[in-house]
């Protein structure tokens, strides 16, 4: 089994569903093969965390990123 350094959780519940979480899911992936972070990221679709009126919700690096775009989510690779 490959080895990870860091996790990049997406919830995929019914409210992130209802705001966007599959294309979000789908751009982190074309952004982690695009930009070499495969190998160092492992993404981790999830059930609700709880955060639904705020979706979709992206974990990453002990933060929560409320309303999740791929920008944010750049920001939070950097
Ligand atoms: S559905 Fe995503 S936090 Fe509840």
């Amino acid at each position: 089994m490959a080895e990870y350094r860091k996790f990049i959780f997406v919830c995929t519940g019914s409210d992130c569903k209802d705001n966007g979480c599959k294309g979000l899911v789908s751009d982190i992936k074309n952004l982690m093969r695009e930009n070499g972070y495969k190998g160092h990221y492992r993404l981790v679709k999830t059930k609700c965390m709880d955060f639904c009126k705020t979706g979709p919700i992206v974990v990453m690096k002990d933060d929560v990123i409320k309303k999740a775009t791929l920008e944010k989510v750049k920001d939070g690779l950097k």
